[in-house]
């Protein structure tokens, strides 16, 4: 027993109310789970790679940074410490925040950064999802060094919805820049002319093989054959979706964005920037006497420059312990190299990405709207701002590159949209003006219209509590078409269409999936196509929603949802932590 004393009248008194108050929380704020806390202190920290050496910014010195586990219903505690020049937020990505808007995390939608020297503690409950999620920077190109997984764990006795993996493993894609990110996207913005673009691809930090001056910078998963293992794929890179396959083997996708999806088995699979996907690897049942590569390389679909390279990674089996004298000569094992689609391969991402469904058992049911309080229509793609007098820009035309969702290119407020909205404090900050339809009806996916100017504002749209949004994104080919990858903050939702060419609103919805659509929080809005997504309006706060390529939300592709208060207890944004940063 320890040295705490307390009157047992005193005791019992306390027992009560806590009890009494346990009863009158709502459901959703009981957790069954347990507090995780860590500790993350942003450093700078020496690193090579490439035989390039350079000081990046990183969480306790870590490169990828350290990884998250929880089991669903835990409460999760990450005390943050800046000590660095930078100003810094971390996001959460895919963690749905339920009353907990406070620790999203974008900088200036949520939350101020924390400058040099301050900390602030993000705090939330992990609430009806397992898998993978990962967390990174929300300011600027910083997430470019600021990333690390999150691995949720499902609840203590309760298991997958398929046979226990043997081991399982985070791969992490990131990419390299010799360069200084902030400096590239900085003059970038400068100059209006597209970014430099990183020098290499990576795995959990690892350029691998095929890079010069990289062998030893090799990520190996070593494996024994025979084995399940569970592979927890993400995709952190800033600006480029990827294929990923490994040479000889094949994948059973059993989750994506911390959502259980119908098995799905498939040789390579597409992973945008901000998605995750976690599949079983099945290895070989017995020693093959060769070794794998594993690689990635992106998906390119925009007009602009790419990094094409291609990261690798090496899957090695272990020798069982009786045929050890196999482990001397390893190197002289024939090497298999996996054969990944062409860069430009939409056909291969429309197919997967079409396949993929919901699991929606009783355990794990897909709720999907069925029907629609409000419906939104939103392009997105590139376009164009002038060039301020006496500057000469490096954009389309002498313009400087923008980027849009209905023509708005978002102009980043100086305060949080988060705290504005609770204190009612809006005006001179944001207006409720987004537009629900394009200003300008045009053929999407034809020929651009002359004009490619954007315009600016910091709009949101307003939702009430709970309502039933149905939202399709269109591309448009203006300055080509391009995949993009929007990532929705503070809810996971369905996608129950996707087509090529212009959405026909009516002829399309009648193909619409309403019963297993794939759930997650980050989709590919087609190149040269449109996606419809619904979910439900569930969580008030204020939620940004914007493309995962990191040049694009950087020229504007960016915007807001603010979700009222609902009439309940548990529907409401509780007050903003004490400790939250100011700007
Ligand atoms: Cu992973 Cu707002 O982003």
């Amino acid at each position: 027993m320890g040295s705490f004393v307390l009157p047992s009248s005193t005791l019992v008194g306390a027992l009560v109310v806590l009890l009494s108050n346990l009863w009158l929380l709502p459901i959703a704020a009981q957790h069954s789970g347990i507090t995780r806390h860590y500790k993350f202190e942003i450093k700078l920290q020496n690193v090579t790679r490439l035989c390039h050496t350079k000081s990046i910014v990183t969480v306790n010195g870590k490169f990828p940074g350290p990884r998250i586990v929880a089991r669903e219903g835990d409460r999760v505690l990450v005390k943050v410490v800046n000590h660095v020049q930078n100003n810094i937020t971390l996001h959460w990505h895919g963690i749905r925040q339920l009353q907990s808007g406070w620790a999203d995390g974008p900088a200036y939608i949520t939350q101020c950064p924390m400058q040099t020297g301050q900390s602030y503690v993000y705090n939330f409950t992990i609430t009806g999802q397992r898998g993978t999620l990962f967390w990174h920077a929300h300011i600027s190109w910083l997430r470019s060094t600021l990333y690390g997984p999150i691995v949720i764990l499902p609840k203590r006795n309760s298991s997958y919805p398929f046979a226990k993996p043997y081991k399982e493993v985070p791969i992490i894609f990131g990419e390299w820049w010799n360069a200084d990110p902030e400096a590239v996207i900085n003059q970038a913005l400068q100059t209006g002319g597209g970014p430099n673009v990183s020098d290499a691809y990576t795995i959990n930090g690892l350029p691998g093989p095929l890079y010069n001056c990289s062998a030893k910078d090799t990520f190996k998963l070593k494996v024994k054959p025979g084995k399940t293992y569970l592979l927890r794929l993400i995709n952190a890179a800033l600006n480029d979706e990827l294929f990923f396959n490994i040479a000889n083997h094949t994948f059973t996708v059993v989750d994506v964005d911390a959502v259980y999806v119908k098995p799905l088995d498939t040789d390579t699979l597409v992973i945008a920037p901000g998605q995750t996907t976690n599949v079983l690897l099945k290895t070989k049942p017995h020693f093959p006497n060769a070794t794998f590569l594993m690689a990635a390389r992106p998906y390119l679909t925009g007009l602009g420059t790419f990094d094409n390279s291609t990261t690798a990674g090496i899957l090695e089996y272990e020798p069982s312990d009786s045929s050890l004298s196999i482990n001397s000569s390893i190197k002289k094992l024939q090497l298999f190299k996996p054969v990944l689609p062409v860069l430009n391969d939409t056909s291969f991402v429309a197919n997967f990405t079409n396949r993929l469904r919901s699991l929606a058992t009783a355990e794990f049911p897909a709720n999907v709207p069925q029907t629609v309080d409000k419906q939104f229509f939103f392009t997105v793609g590139l376009g164009t701002s002038p060039c301020p007098q006496n500057q000469t820009c490096q954009g389309p035309n002498g313009t400087k590159f923008s980027a849009s969702v209905n023509n708005v290119s978002f102009a980043m407020p100086t305060t949080a949209l988060l705290q504005a909205h609770f204190l009612g404090q809006a005006n001179g900050v944001y207006t409720t003006d987004f537009p629900t339809n394009p200003p300008l009806h045009f053929n999407y996916t034809g020929t651009p219209p002359n004009n490619t100017l954007v315009t600016n504002g910091t709009k949101v749209v307003v939702l009430p509590f709970n309502t039933s949004v149905e939202l399709v994104m269109q591309d448009t080919s203006i300055l080509g078409a391009e995949s993009h990858p929007l990532h929705l903050h503070g809810f996971n939702f369905f996608v129950v269409g996707q087509g090529f060419g212009n959405f026909d609103p009516n002829k399309d919805p009648a193909n619409f999936n309403l019963v297993d659509p794939v759930e997650r929080n980050t989709v590919g809005v087609p190149s040269g196509g449109w996606v419809a997504i619904r979910f439900f309006a569930d969580n008030p706060g204020v939620w940004f929603m914007h493309c995962h390529l990191e040049v694009h939300t950087s020229w504007g592709l960016k915007m807001a949802w603010v979700v009222m208060d609902g009439k309940l207890p548990n529907q409401k944004l509780p007050p903003p932590p004490f400790d939250l940063p100011k700007c």
